[in-house]
């Protein structure tokens, strides 16, 4: 009757019972029948009470949680705290609930107002590099209006987005992917788009005026995504989380995305051909690039990826490398989802595979992702580009050079 009876014995299957054995079964079954029933009354009295007279256990498993002494740890503790969904659920429904200061510091009302707290929260902000420090005060602002859009791109569903991170003075380098690698329309039978994702400039940082030209270029090519924010590279993270909010409101349906700097070769045809062959089944939880496991964060202040200690503890999920990564678009819905629930860290590759580990999902490395170049001998071969899919880096030039090494038919490679 009960399979899975907690009586610390097991009745031996087709075996004759002893009397003493029934007897003993049968007190055990009635003793726990009256606790049954003594549970249930007394659960049912609790409700009877209301919602006040719920007992609250005096320590919450959350005021036991000790507070990480790393800045960004922290922040994520307190997201995961507040996405946790049975700790959502009391908080929306127990008036009682009380939550320590740490978990409960939701910053400025407006999220995108510096946070003034953030320096007396990290003992070394005075000495972090002034980029650095940007990051910590804005970074729990993910909203920044749109200035250039295109919002009916996707109108005839892609099967190809090509999604290439690039800056406002780069107008040559976009050029020259639009004559080559993402030359948009029908590329090997399949649709293919292409857009550049773009920030602004500060008047702090004192750059030219160059947004006439680029209202321009948006006219003329129609493939300019602009966002106002800094565009630098600790804000490179936004534009990853600003990408995906777009994709999931403008572009949902398409199949794959490539996602790659302005400064990479993409074998498209390569691509293309890939992807065909995937399985659907496959096709669902697609992330593949040029992969890096096992890495810890940088802790000489001297390079670009440096991050402290007092900023993140621990080691990196795998992430593949910023360069260029390729994931279908279904995964992109969920990324979007799951990025909400990841604290912006300042280095987007990074911080797109802490969004994919939320999700329970690694990326996949693919040899033919080579985004520390290959080998010097074979920069100059044209037969090595046909089996590569993203190669980094390559100049407008080299890209205008090695193009019609992969559409040549006629070129004889063995
Ligand atoms: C969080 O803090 C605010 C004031 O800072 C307080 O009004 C609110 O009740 C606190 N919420 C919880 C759930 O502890
Ligand atoms: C990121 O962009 C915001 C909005 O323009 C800016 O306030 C902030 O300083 C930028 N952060 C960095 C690190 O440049
Ligand atoms: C987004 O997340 C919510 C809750 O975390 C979930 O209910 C929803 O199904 C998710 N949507 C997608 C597209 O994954």
């Amino acid at each position: 009757m009960f399979p899975n009876v907690p009586f610390g014995f097991v009745t031996q299957r087709g075996g004759n019972m002893s009397a003493c054995r029934k007897k003993l079964c049968m007190i055990m079954m009635l003793n726990a029948f009256v606790c049954l029933l003594v549970c249930v009354s007394w659960s049912l009295r609790r409700h009877k009470g209301g919602r006040h007279s719920v007992r609250i256990p005096s320590k919450r498993f959350w005021h036991q949680q000790e507070k990480s002494k790393s800045f960004w740890n922290k922040e994520q503790q307190r997201l995961d705290f507040i996405f946790n969904p049975i700790v959502n659920s009391l908080l929306s429904s127990d008036s009682l609930v009380e939550l320590p200061d740490w978990l409960n510091d939701s910053g400025p009302p407006d999220p995108c107002q510096p946070d003034e707290k953030v320096p007396m929260q990290i003992m070394d902000y005075n000495s972090l590099p002034k980029g650095f420090q940007d990051f910590l005060l804005h970074m729990r602002c993910r909203t920044y209006p749109m200035l250039i859009n295109q919002p009916h791109v996707c109108a005839e569903r892609p099967f190809l987005l090509l999604a290439v991170k690039s800056m406002i003075p780069h107008f040559e380098r976009r050029q020259a992917i639009r004559e080559t690698w993402g030359r948009a329309g029908v590329v090997a039978n399949r649709m293919v788009v292409t857009l550049f994702l773009l920030g602004n400039t500060s008047p702090v940082d004192h750059f030219p005026d160059l947004l006439g030209m680029l209202d321009h270029e948006a006219e003329l090519h129609k493939d300019l995504l602009q966002w106002d924010y800094r565009d630098t590279f600790y804000n490179l993270t936004l534009k990853e989380v600003l990408f995906l909010d777009w994709f999931s409101k403008h572009c949902p349906h398409a199949q794959f995305i490539l996602k790659g700097d302005d400064d990479v070769f993409v074998n498209t045809v390569g691509i293309v051909g890939l992807l065909e062959g995937l399985s659907e089944k496959k096709a669902k939880d697609f992330f593949i690039g040029d992969v890096i496991s096992d890495a810890w964060p940088n802790r000489n202040h001297r390079l670009k990826y440096f991050v402290p200690e007092s900023v993140f503890e621990g080691r990196y999920p795998s992430y593949a490398g910023g360069g260029g990564y390729l994931y279908s678009g279904e995964l992109a819905l969920r990324l979007h989802n799951a990025s909400r629930q990841v604290v912006l860290y300042p280095i987007d590759d990074v911080y797109t595979g802490m969004c994919l580990k939320k999700l329970g999902l690694a990326p996949e490395k693919h040899a033919g992702f080579r985004t520390f170049d290959i080998d010097a001998k074979y920069r100059d071969n044209p037969c090595v580009y046909r089996n590569l899919m993203l190669v980094h880096s390559r100049t407008p030039q080299e890209m205008l050079t090695i193009w019609p090494w992969i559409i040549h038919p006629e070129l004889d490679c063995q």
